[in-house]
């Protein structure tokens, strides 16, 4: 632990101004939180929304979704963009079916072995479906990083890349994970924005070294040309 308050701010602030009613909150459903993290992974959350509950409509649970032909999943996803994903997705379901007997992981390590579930996406089931306490890293959450500890260098690059998750694993609480996760997530959404960032708003702004450093419009920094 850092020790200097950054988690506590962060969930504290979830709790009193971050997102308690998207459809994928309120449950400890593995199936469920995959599928709208799968689905979050490129696309933003108003986007995602009737894609989730269309889905969770046609396959209620992981046996519905592996059982159906690819081409159905194809159908119900089309519109939402990158397409490997909704491969992948069928895929996941049928490795889920056949390997872990139809009951969803929910243990980050065996979650990464899954096609389409990443380091990130696998700690954000992990924490959302069973309070683990792991550390997530998309996008939204490398530029809530690079600026509130001033990180430079373009988050591409694979030493950037390694502070940040050094950095995302040292700032975990030790209790309200599940807050401090979507409270990041909600941060980089809503206040630490790529444009135009809500600094006025933000919980963690008398502890940012890019705003007391007047450099939050230069963080993340570009990809080098
Ligand atoms: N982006 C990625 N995961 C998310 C989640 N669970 N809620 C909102 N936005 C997200």
């Amino acid at each position: 632990m850092s020790g200097g308050g950054f988690a506590a701010a962060v969930v504290d602030w979830q709790r009193r101004e971050g997102r308690h009613d998207l459809p994928w909150q309120g449950t400890r459903d593995a199936y469920r939180i995959w599928l709208s993290e799968v689905m979050l992974q490129q696309t933003q959350v108003a986007t995602v929304v009737p894609y989730y509950q269309r889905f969770l409509a046609a396959f209620p649970d992981v046996a519905a979704l592996a059982g159906a032909p690819l081409d159905q999943v194809m159908r119900l996803w089309s519109g939402l963009g990158y397409y490997s994903r909704a491969r992948n997705l069928h895929r996941c379901a049928v490795e889920v079916v056949e390997r872990h007997g139809g009951r969803f992981p929910v243990d980050a390590g065996t979650l990464e072995t899954l096609p389409g579930i990443g380091r990130s996406t696998a700690a954000a089931i992990a924490v959302f479906a069973g309070g683990a306490r792991a550390a997530i890293l998309d996008g939204n959450v490398k530029r809530v990083l690079c600026r509130a500890f001033g990180v430079a260098g373009w988050p591409g690059e694979r030493a950037v890349e390694k502070r940040l998750w050094e950095l995302a694993e040292r700032e975990l609480p030790q209790a309200g994970i599940e807050a401090y996760t979507q409270g990041l997530m909600d941060l980089g959404a809503t206040v630490c924005t790529r444009s135009r960032p809500a600094c006025e708003r933000c919980p963690v702004a008398g502890r940012c070294v890019a705003l007391r450093e007047d450099s939050v419009g230069r963080l993340p920094a570009p990809r080098p040309a």
